[in-house]
């Protein structure tokens, strides 16, 4: 169930981008920062509240890389594995920042702090490699700078 704030925001970001689809991407986001992730729940919300068919709204939260849908860490550590980043070292920072935090792609730490997504291009392809936490981007990664990034976010 959408609470009231989360209802009143998409509300008013269909308002704002007159054509509602529009809205679906600011609605998952609004959705995702309030509980972390988007559950199939809250897929069936935002779609009756936007008046949309459930299938629209399921297709743009998969294809949107940044949409959760499952549980995730308090931090998301997202390392680029697309081409440019793989050709300039992004396999090695996926694992150097695997092994720091001791766990595989895909996986969250188990105090909950981290989760480590492989991510397709994050926008950075001359910058490379590169890695997103919590939405910030970082460039041109060697390991060592990986892991001063993972202890600004709190990794002792
Ligand atoms: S290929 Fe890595 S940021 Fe674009």
């Amino acid at each position: 169930m959408l609470s009231d704030a989360e209802r009143r925001n998409i509300d008013q970001e269909a308002r704002a981008c007159g054509v509602r689809r529009a809205a679906v991407s600011e609605a998952l986001m609004t959705v995702q920062k309030a509980r972390g992730w988007v559950t199939e729940e809250a897929i069936t919300d935002i779609s009756e509240t936007l008046g949309l068919s459930r299938a629209e709204v399921e297709s743009i939260a998969t294809s949107y890389e940044l949409v959760f849908r499952r549980p995730v860490g308090s931090h998301v550590v997202m390392v680029c594995d697309s081409v440019s980043c793989w050709v300039t070292g992004g396999e090695r920072i996926l694992s150097a920042v695997a092994e720091r935090l001791g766990i595989q792609p895909g996986g969250t730490t188990p105090d909950g702090r981290f989760t480590l997504l492989p991510a397709g291009c994050l926008g950075a392809c001359d910058e490379g490699p590169a890695m997103m936490v919590d939405g910030e981007l970082f460039g041109n990664l060697t390991a060592e700078r990986a892991m001063e990034v993972l202890t600004r976010y709190g990794m002792g």
